[in-house]
């Protein structure tokens, strides 16, 4: 298969069997508009017009009886459709299929025609070849899908594959009159019946390959060696006017066996305010909080600070009048400092905001000799606000730090005056944590597009708890790879 039909699938997930279920828990929510199932349409097309065109016909051969002439042997060969054109088409969602129709189509067909005789009247055998041309006109197909979600995957049915011809017209190139007037009459209903059934099989072989492809689609995607989306699909596919809809569990999972779960009530489909993207994603917040707290399982997000910008604070020396207490106990010897999040991070979506709390514990180590000796550890809570946008097919995200609260949660070097360490340690997890966070963060992770695809012109949208990214979908090699989308 081509990439282009591989990959095309996401996005055609074509039609609906709506039977009320127990709503499994969908945390993440596609809509495809109906420009992006015009979208999905034309790419199928494309591929069965290049699969049609120049596809060979069985033969036909039969024996007729011409007047005057009497029992003539015909062989029409090397049938073949060399231009093959949908005049219009169109993709109608309804509610329990999705039909795809095509009308206006024409065709161009080459052949090979030979026949022979021979009668008691006349004696000697005659033969003779040559070519002809047959125009099709009038042609109408459609095509009508099912689609259903069995098991976290999708299943494509087809319903219905109709491919009906109104008329052709035949051109001889040589023979005699006869011949044209006996292949018009002995013939067309044959031809007729040959192209029909040689467009109706092509394109049940590219629906049952688009079916092949739809159920083959991973259930999960990984991000990176930790974690991974968990895009098995989930409760029925839904109908929305001139849309179709579907919901993924979309919760990050671990790379090994764990899983989380979130409560949450099934929201409605997407909404996009521009009706004409081809495609809406909805991410529910618990999205961002499963691989919050999956990274954070990990043990993915702690580590040691020995090296800051303002270095001279990495020493006792430097905390000399801040903390006369550890100068005093420890003098000008080394320090590195512990961070490590205690807590998963707290994501909220709200109304044109993203707001993200970090829980750290902050151990200030002494160095002396070559002993590592902790002697106070602060509380952390980091507040933020997040933008996010889409790079290429990933959502990231990059967070701005708005506020530092601290508290002291023990010390072995008497009581720290906050408001003296508030503005060090504002400097170190700004230059320090922060751009550790964003080149992370700043990565994202990949939405649910199946590869070969790129989303273009992509919007994001906050609104209560969710994320809803709205964007046309392209041809990956169409698409200049640098284009960044801001929320
Ligand atoms: C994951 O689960 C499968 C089957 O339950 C098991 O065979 C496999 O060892 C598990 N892998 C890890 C890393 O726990
Ligand atoms: C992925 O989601 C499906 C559907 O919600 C669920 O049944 C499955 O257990 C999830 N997989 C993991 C690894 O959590
Ligand atoms: C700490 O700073 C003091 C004063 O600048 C310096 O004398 C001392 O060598 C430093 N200690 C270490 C271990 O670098
Ligand atoms: C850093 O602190 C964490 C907990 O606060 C602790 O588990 C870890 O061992 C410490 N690491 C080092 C190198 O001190
Ligand atoms: C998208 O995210 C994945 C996983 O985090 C990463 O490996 C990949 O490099 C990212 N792609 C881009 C274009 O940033």
């Amino acid at each position: 298969m081509s990439p282009l039909i591989t990959h095309l699938i996401p996005i055609i997930l074509l039609l609906i069997h709506p039977h009320p279920t127990t709503a499994d828990q969908s945390f993440i929510s596609v809509l495809i508009t109906q420009n992006g199932l015009d979208f999905a349409k034309n790419l199928l097309l494309t591929k069965a017009i290049s699969k049609i065109n120049l596809t060979p016909l069985s033969k036909i051969d039969s024996v007729v009886n011409i007047p005057l002439i009497g029992k003539v042997h015909v062989v029409l060969s090397d049938i073949k459709i060399n231009r093959f054109d949908v005049g219009l088409s169109q993709v109608i969602p309804r509610a329990t299929s999705i039909i795809i129709d095509g009308s206006d189509v024409t065709c161009d067909l080459g052949m090979k025609w030979h026949y022979s005789y021979g009668s008691s009247r006349i004696p000697i055998s005659v033969s003779d070849t040559g070519t002809a041309a047959i125009r099709v006109d009038g042609m109408e197909m459609v095509v009508t899908l099912g689609l259903d979600i069995q098991e976290g995957s999708m299943k494509l049915s087809k319903i219905k594959c109709n491919c009906h011809i109104h008329d052709i017209t035949v051109d001889l190139d040589g023979g005699a009159s006869w011949l044209y007037q006996g292949i018009l009459d002995a013939f067309k209903e044959e031809i007729v019946l040959a192209v029909e059934k040689a467009i109706t099989k092509i394109l049940s072989t590219e629906i049952s390959k688009l079916g092949l492809l739809l159920q083959s689609l991973p259930k999960e995607i990984p991000v990176d060696h930790v974690a991974s989306l968990n895009v098995t699909f989930v409760n029925s596919p839904f109908l929305n006017d001139r849309s179709l809809g579907f919901e993924i569990n979309g919760l990050f999972v671990e790379n090994r066996n764990e899983t989380y779960s979130y409560a949450n009530s099934l929201q409605p489909p997407v909404h996009c305010s521009d009706p004409s993207k081809m495609i809406g994603i909805a991410l529910d917040e618990a999205v961002f909080r499963s691989a919050f707290a999956l990274y954070y399982n990990a043990m993915f997000m702690h580590w040691i600070v020995d090296k800051i910008p303002q270095q001279s604070l990495l020493n006792t020396s430097g905390w000399r009048f801040i903390v006369p207490e550890l100068y005093k106990k420890f003098p000008n010897e080394n320090m590195n400092l512990n961070l490590s999040l205690s807590d998963a991070p707290d994501v909220q979506i709200s109304l044109q905001q993203i707001d993200a709390a970090v829980y750290a514990d902050l151990v200030i180590n002494v160095l002396h000799r070559s002993d590592t000796i902790p002697v106070a550890c602060i509380s952390l809570v980091i507040t933020g606000m997040s933008t996010v946008q889409i790079t290429e097919n990933n959502l990231s995200a990059h967070l701005k730090m708005d506020d530092l609260t601290m508290s002291l949660k023990w010390s072995k070097i008497g009581p720290l005056h906050m408001f003296l360490i508030q503005p060090v340690m504002w400097t170190i997890i700004e230059t320090v944590f922060l751009p550790y966070v964003n080149a992370r963060i700043g990565v994202g992770f990949p939405l649910p597009i199946v590869s070969g695809f790129m989303l273009q012109n992509a919007e994001i949208i906050t609104s209560d708890s969710r994320i809803t990214v709205c964007s046309d979908v392209t041809d990956e090699e169409l698409v200049d790879r640098t284009q960044v989308y801001t929320s």
